[in-house]
C-alpha cells in the first residue's frame, strides 16, 4: 500500500518538475554538508582572535587545526588561512552558503566588510541583500548577516571530491599561481570552475580541499536506491507541491537521515575529525593489557624504572610493544566498574593532553600513558635551567588548549579537578600536555575501602571548593590561574617564606602585590628573578591580569577556558612580533 502511494507521488512529482523547470536553479541544493573551508586573506592588523570573531567566534584551535603551516604563535600576514565552516542549503534550496554574524564597528561600510575584513569571501551586493540597513547608515554595534558561498562537490564532475575551499581570487593571481599555492592541479581547478575567467583577479573559485590527513575526502555515499527519489521529493516539497507531499517526504526523509547518520562515524559531523595519529590503530582490543605484559615492560616494576610518585599512585617508565610509555600503578583495585570510563578516556586525543593508551585491572589498577620526555612543569620552574618568557607563554597556551578541549569538546565533557604544575608535562619540543584528566571520576566512582583522597591540591583550590560544593569547570580555571602565577614567579602554589610561620598561597601574594601602594613595585618583586630583564613587562602584566581574572573569588566572574585560550593567543603573538 504505502509502496504504491510512494510510487504515485513520485510520478506526480516528476511531472511537476518537468513542467516547472524554469525554477530549477543550476546551483540549487537539497542538503548542505558539514564542512567547507573559506580561504581568508590575512591583513597586517589581523590576528587569530579577530578571525575567530569574523566567523561566529569559532575557537581558534579549530582554525589552527586546519592550518598546520601556522606555528600556533603567529600568522604570516598577506598569507591565507583556511577557516572551516558548515555549508548550509539556504533560501529554501536556492544555494549553498553559510550566514555568519558580524558585529559592526565604527566606520564599517559594506564594501570594507566584504573586501577587507572578509577578503572578498562575500561581496557588497550580498551584504546589501541580506541586511536591512542602507550602506551609508549602518548603526554601530548591530549584527549583520554575512553570507559566504560554498560547495559540497558535484557528483556529475567527480564523486572523489567532497570538500571544497571557497577561494576569492585576488588581483595578480592566475590559474598557475593558485594551483601552486593551493597545491592542486590546474586541471582539477578548471574542472570545478568552468565558467571562470582566471585572469580577472577577482571572483570566487571552488577548489577541492584535503582533509587533515592530506587526503581528498570523497562525496559521502548515501546507500540505498531511494536517494534519487528523496532528492526529487525534496525539491518538490521545496517547490511547494502540496502539504501532503511535504509531510510524506518528511517521513521518508527522516528515516533516510537516520540511516545515513548511522553509517557515518559520530565525529565526522563536527569539525573535529579523529586525530591523525590514531588512524589505522585498532584501539579497542589493544587497550587492555595483561599484568604480565606490564610487569615485563617495567622490569617488574623495578625501582630503577620509577619516574614519579603522585597522590594516586606510582609512575614507572616502560617499553611496551616497542614504544615508550608511562605506567601508573594506582593505589587501588581495578574494578570492572572503571572499565567503561577507561574505555572512553582512551578515545580522548588532543595535542595538549597526555593520551591514555590503555589499562590493566589485574591485581591493581594500572593506567598506561604515552611517555612525555621532558618531565613536568613544576620541575622546570624550580630546576636549574631558566625557562625563557616566550616558552612560559607557550606552555600556558598549550595547557589552556588541553583544558579547553576537555571542557568543551569531549563527550562527556570533563572537569579536571587537579590542575597544577606537576600535572602539566613538557615534551621534547617544550610543548605542554595536561595529564591525569578524567581520573577524578575513577577515584570517586569506586567505593573502595581505601579512603578516598581529598580531591584537589592545596593552593590550587578555589574558595567555593568545600564550602558551597559547587563543582564546575571554573574550578579548573582557578587552578589554571595559579599555574599562571607559577609561570610568572616560579614560586610554588603555597609559599613558605623565611621568618614567617604561616605558609601563604600564591594567590594571596599576588593579591597583596596588586593592592600595594605602588603595584608595579609590588608585582616586580614577584616576577621570577631568574628571568632577569629578559621579558617584556607589559606581557607579564597581561599574564598577571589574566591570572587575576582566573582566580576571582566569584566563580561566575572567571573567564571560560575558551576565552583564556584567546587571550593567551593574543599574548603569544605579541611576543613573536
Ligand atoms: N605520561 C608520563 N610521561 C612521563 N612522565 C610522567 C607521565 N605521567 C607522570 N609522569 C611523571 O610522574 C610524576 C607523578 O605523576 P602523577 O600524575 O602520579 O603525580 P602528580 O601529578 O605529581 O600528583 P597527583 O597524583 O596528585 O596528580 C609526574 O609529575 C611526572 O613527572
Ligand atoms: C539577518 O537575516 C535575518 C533572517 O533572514 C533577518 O531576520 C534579519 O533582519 C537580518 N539582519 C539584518 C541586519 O538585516
Amino acid at each position: 500500500m504505502i509502496f504504491l502511494r510512494r510510487r504515485s507521488i513520485i510520478i506526480l512529482v516528476l511531472i511537476y518538475l518537468f513542467s516547472n523547470c524554469t525554477t530549477c536553479y543550476s546551483n540549487s541544493c537539497i542538503n548542505g554538508c558539514d564542512l567547507a573551508l573559506a580561504s581568508l586573506f590575512i591583513w597586517p592588523e589581523s590576528d587569530l582572535p579577530i578571525i575567530s570573531q569574523l566567523f561566529d567566534n569559532m575557537p581558534s584551535s579549530d582554525i589552527l587545526d586546519w592550518n598546520t603551516q601556522i606555528t600556533s604563535t603567529f600568522i604570516l600576514t598577506e598569507s591565507r588561512v583556511n577557516v572551516p565552516f558548515r555549508c548550509d542549503c539556504l533560501n529554501n534550496g536556492e544555494f549553498l552558503g553559510h550566514v555568519f554574524s558580524y558585529n559592526v564597528c565604527a566606520n564599517d561600510t559594506y564594501d570594507l566588510i566584504a573586501t577587507r575584513l572578509y577578503s572578498s569571501l562575500t561581496n557588497k551586493e550580498l551584504l546589501m541583500r541580506d541586511n536591512s540597513y542602507p550602506d551609508n547608515n549602518i548603526p554601530d554595534h548591530v549584527t549583520l548577516n554575512v553570507t559566504v558561498d560554498c560547495s559540497c562537490g558535484n557528483k556529475d564532475v567527480s564523486k572523489d571530491y567532497g570538500l571544497f575551499i571557497t577561494y576569492p581570487m585576488r588581483q595578480g593571481e592566475n590559474l598557475s599561481y593558485i594551483a601552486l599555492v593551493t597545491n592542486t592541479s590546474s586541471k582539477l581547478i578548471e574542472m570545478y570552475n568552468p565558467m571562470v575567467n582566471f585572469s580577472a583577479g577577482s571572483g570566487l573559485l571552488y577548489i577541492p580541499g584535503k582533509d587533515k590527513l592530506g587526503n581528498y575526502p570523497p562525496i559521502p555515499t548515501r546507500k540505498g536506491s531511494s536517494g534519487k527519489t528523496i532528492a526529487a521529493l525534496a525539491v518538490a516539497a521545496l517547490a511547494g507541491v502540496s502539504l501532503l507531499v511535504g509531510i510524506i517526504y518528511v517521513g521518508i526523509y527522516r528515516k533516510k537521515e537516520q540511516k545515513v547518520a548511522a553509517t557515518i562515524p559520530a565525529s565526522s559531523g563536527q569539525s573535529h575529525p579523529p586525530s591523525p595519529g590514531l588512524s589505522g590503530i585498532h584501539v579497542d582490543k589493544s587497550v587492555e593489557f595483561s599484568y604480565e605484559e606490564l610487569a615485563k615492560s617495567t622490569d617488574n616494576f623495578s625501582i630503577s624504572n620509577k619516574i614519579g610518585e603522585g597522590g594516586f599512585g606510582t609512575v614507572y617508565y616502560a617499553e611496551l610493544r616497542g614504544k615508550k610509555a608511562a605506567i601508573k600503578r594506582m593505589n587501588r583495585e581495578g574494578r570492572t566498574e572503571f572499565l567503561a570510563e577507561l574505555k572512553i578516556l582512551t578515545h580522548v586525543h588532543h595535542l595538549n593532553l597526555v593520551s591514555l593508551i590503555g589499562y590493566c585491572i589485574e591485581r591493581s589498577l594500572f593506567l598506561v600513558y604515552e611517555f612525555i620526555e621532558n618531565g613536568n612543569l613544576s620541575q622546570h620552574l624550580r630546576g636549574r635551567d631558566t625557562l625563557p618568557w616566550s616558552t612560559r607563554v607557550q606552555i600556558a597556551l598549550d595547557s589552556a588548549r588541553g583544558l579547553e578541549y576537555i571542557h568543551e569538546y569531549t563527550v562527556p565533557v570533563y572537569i579536571h579537578r587537579d590542575i597544577k604544575s606537576a600535572n602539566i608535562l613538557i615534551d621534547k619540543n617544550f610543548h605542554a600536555k595536561v595529564g591525569d584528566f578524567g581520573l577524578t571520576k575513577l577515584v570517586e566512582n569506586g567505593n573502595s575501602t581505601i579512603p578516598t583522597r581529598f580531591m584537589g591540591t592545596f593552593g590550587y583550590m578555589p574558595p567555593e571548593y568545600g564550602h558551597s560544593g559547587i563543582i564546575s569547570s571554573k574550578i579548573d580555571v582557578y587552578a589554571f590561574g595559579v599555574v599562571l602565577y607559577e609561570l610568572i614567579s616560579s614560586k610554588e602554589a603555597v609559599v613558605k617564606e623565611d621568618g614567617i610561620d604561616e605558609a601563604r598561597s600564591l594567590v594571596a601574594l599576588f593579591g597583596e602585590a596588586h593592592n600595594h601602594p605602588n603595584p608595579i613595585e609590588g608585582i616586580s618583586k614577584l616576577i621570577d628573578p631568574k628571568l632577569e630583564d629578559n621579558y617584556p613587562f607589559d606581557s607579564v602584566q597581561k599574564m598577571i591580569q589574566l591570572a587575576n581574572a582566573c582566580t576571582e573569588k566569584d566563580h561566575e566572574m572567571r573567564p571560560t577556558m575558551r576565552s583564556v585560550v584567546v587571550a593567551l593567543m593574543a599574548l603569544s603573538s605579541s611576543i613573536e612580533d
